[in-house]
């Protein structure tokens, strides 16, 4: 059945989501399908930084440290992480990033007697390189599980997985309830990286039995290029997790200047050096444009975005590379064709912003808070016109640049 632009309107009207597009000034005319790698400014993430460049560093200077509560920010910036993947406020840090954050949580857990680092062959590969050179450091077994296997597919005496909660290409979801049973059968824990769940999906985390969890702040979080990463870990746990990137912004009392490391109570422990204040307040204040987004309503529109696009691009020649129509799915749909890299440049040149993943995939994303059903149809409309006019052909679409 065709989805025509007065049904799009219809789904734009009923959204209970749509208010959220009024924190974003996009340029106009421009679709931002990013997939997700760099989500757009909302208004209140410039408006911070602004506030912290103008006043609390220009004017305020060093005092900003106490009267801005600078060192309270990633903390700060963690608890509003914390609503949107369902755990307790007081259990997450914002800092460093997802790779740096992957090291501290992977390496604690061979602190704490476990044995063997391992990732699925295919999830993002930062992950697996970080367990790589743990492996070379530790001397503990690195080992790549095949992928979807998950926990169950942990060899003899690995007990560490690293695994996307949403996978970067298919944006496959993860059973983080069922990998969670398999894995404490086995006496194994999960580091779960929710980089492209994070801000999308209703994780439940604490419900799912989650105990470990790294994400990006700069994807659906909207935080800024380079913005800062997080880290979950149970409260439970916390107290007794000893991460080995130990340095004074973790420390119980930094300004005491003491020999020797006292690790601060609960998550806190999990932050090493100085934090990037404008990174963080951006992020910080990017976050305010979840205020009142209920989660399960942005996961659930983020799907029937993709679902309209999919629909829409039906019968182009394109392969599937993630679930498809009415399937479980985040908020990303990766199509194949040997031309992908072309084609998306193509579409850019149009002014719909998708972007291409190594060796084939077109990778379009679906924020829930910035786009309308409108836009995607248009999107998808202006995809169809490409693949008919073949304009995707033209020579100065062949060029490859460095990030794709
Ligand atoms: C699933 C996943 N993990 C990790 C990263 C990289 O994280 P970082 O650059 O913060 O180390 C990305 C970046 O795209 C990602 O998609």
């Amino acid at each position: 059945m065709t989805i025509t632009p007065d049904d799009a309107r219809a789904l734009d009207r009923d959204d209970p989501l749509k208010d959220a597009r009024r924190h974003f000034d996009l340029p106009d005319g421009l679709i931002y399908l990013d997939g997700n790698s760099l989500g757009p400014p909302p208004v209140q993430a410039k408006a911070a930084i602004q506030r912290c460049v103008e006043t609390e560093w220009a004017t305020d200077l060093i005092a900003s440290w106490n009267s801005a509560d600078w060192m309270g920010l990633p903390l700060r910036t963690g608890a509003r992480i914390a609503r949107l993947i369902g755990v307790s406020e007081n259990s997450v840090i914002a800092a460093d990033s997802v790779s740096v954050n992957i090291f501290k949580l992977a390496a604690g857990l061979l602190n704490a007697g476990l044995k063997g680092v391992a990732v699925e062959r295919g999830d993002f590969p930062t992950d697996g390189y970080v367990l790589e050179g743990l492996s070379r450091l530790s001397g503990t077994p690195f080992a790549y599980v095949e992928p979807g296997a998950g926990a169950a597919g942990l060899p003899d005496g690995v007990q560490v997985l690293v695994k996307s909660a949403v996978h970067f290409r298919s944006a496959a979801l993860a059973d983080i309830e069922a990998e969670e049973r398999a894995a404490k059968t086995r006496g194994a824990a999960i580091v779960w990286d929710l980089s492209h769940a994070a801000g999308l999906v209703d994780l439940k985390l604490a419900a799912r039995g989650a105990k470990y969890a790294v994400g990006c702040g700069y994807k659906f979080l909207n935080g800024g290029p380079g913005a800062p990463a997080f880290v979950y870990c149970d409260p439970d746990l916390a107290d007794g997790f000893s991460q080995p990137l130990s340095g004074w912004m973790g420390h119980a009392r930094p300004f005491d200047f003491a020999d020797g490391y006292d690790p601060a109570p609960g998550v806190a422990r999990f932050g090493a050096g100085t934090p990037a204040i404008l990174s963080m307040t951006a992020l910080h204040g990017a976050l305010e444009a979840y205020e009142g987004v209920d989660m399960a309503a942005a996961e659930a529109k983020a799907r029937a975005l993709g679902d309209l696009f999919l629909k829409a691009v039906d019968g182009l020649g394109f392969g599937l590379a993630c679930p498809g129509p009415g399937e479980a799915r985040a908020g990303h749909v990766s199509l194949t064709h040997e031309d992908g890299y072309a084609i998306v440049q193509a579409m850019i040149a149009r002014g719909v912003i998708g972007d291409f993943r190594s060796p084939d995939i077109l990778r379009f994303g679906f924020s829930p808070l910035y786009l309308s059903y409108e836009e995607v149809l248009r999107a998808a409309g202006i995809l169809r016109e490409i693949m008919d006019a073949e304009s995707w052909r033209d020579p100065r679409f062949a060029a490859r640049k460095a990030v794709t």
